[in-house]
């Protein structure tokens, strides 16, 4: 009621520099007319900053790092879940996960290239070791998942890697919950089991930035995040992402989302559990 009662108005200006802004610093492009979603998503934090106007809030945001980033928390849409969509998870048991181990490397490494709130990692740390229980020795000794994200709040939730029962409800089995989560005793948060936390390592990443610093992967999930970017950064992306892929590397993308249009340095692979594109060598 109270935020329904200060919602701000936006002029034509002001949202026209603040989709210049959003654009510039995170590649989120805001379609016409989605003045609500900055209004209901930023009524809140200008409330607690007392910023009045957006234009205040645009200008602010160029010398005031902190502010930004809290825009850019509430601007970005973080929605995720345990195992989301399934397919992927049992591809890598089903197809990666026998092709890597019958590469013998010594090394596994996956990049979670939006990882939200961290579950699409968790994700992919249970099943290793749900494939690694089931076949002993077969995958590397030294395997690394990385989660990146651009928003420092979800950074900061992935790396606790605690979660309320609402989160839990999202996609996780019973079976799972009680194998790979313990909950703290009187309170509504589970706690993920070490071994698959200590798996995962987050950092925040723009996916705009350079992604030199991140290593070569294995695989890559880039899922649920180019929707939102204009077709000359998908296109930029992807070739990046193909650029930090080891030869034969695997990229994941959201269901929604496709190579298709935007670069040929990778092959589409259909397989009975769905879809997934490997570089072309
Ligand atoms: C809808 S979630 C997808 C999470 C997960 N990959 C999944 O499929 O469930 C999209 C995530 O992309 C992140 N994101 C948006 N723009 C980004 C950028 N430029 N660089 C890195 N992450 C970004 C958001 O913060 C958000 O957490």
């Amino acid at each position: 009621m109270g935020s329904f009662l200060t919602a701000r108005q936006i002029s034509a200006n002001e949202y026209k520099d603040f989709r210049t802004f959003l654009e510039k610093a995170s590649g989120i492009v805001l379609g016409e007319n989605k003045q609500y979603l900055i209004t209901s998503r930023l009524n809140r934090l200008m409330d607690a900053e007392g910023v009045d106007r957006f234009a205040t809030l645009t200008q602010k945001i160029t010398t005031n790092k902190a502010l930004r980033d809290k825009v850019l928390d509430a601007m970005t849409t973080n929605e995720t879940s345990w195992f989301r969509d399934r397919y992927p998870f049992e591809m890598l048991k089903k197809d990666v996960f026998p092709e890597i181990a019958a590469q013998r490397a010594s090394q596994l490494k996956i990049w979670s290239a939006a990882s939200s709130t961290g579950q699409e990692a968790y994700s992919i740390s249970m099943t290793i070791q749900e494939y690694m229980m089931s076949r002993p020795g077969s995958l590397p000794s030294r395997i690394e998942i990385v989660g990146t994200d651009i928003s420092t709040s979800v950074v900061a939730d992935a790396r606790k890697g605690c979660y309320d029962g609402l989160s839990m409800a999202r996609g996780l089995s019973p079976e799972r919950k009680k194998q790979f989560f313990k909950q703290r005793p009187g309170e509504d948060v589970w706690e993920l089991r070490e071994d698959i936390r200590k798996r995962v390592v987050f950092r925040e990443l723009n996916l705009m930035s350079s992604y030199a610093l991140l290593g070569k992967f294995d695989i890559i999930f880039c899922r649920n995040v180019l929707i939102y970017f204009s077709s000359a950064l998908k296109r930029e992306i992807l070739e990046k992402i193909a650029g930090v892929l080891k030869p034969n590397g695997y990229l994941f993308l959201g269901g929604s989302e496709s190579t298709a249009n935007y670069t040929d340095r990778f092959e589409m692979i259909k397989l009975p559990a769905g879809m997934l594109y490997k570089l072309r060598s």
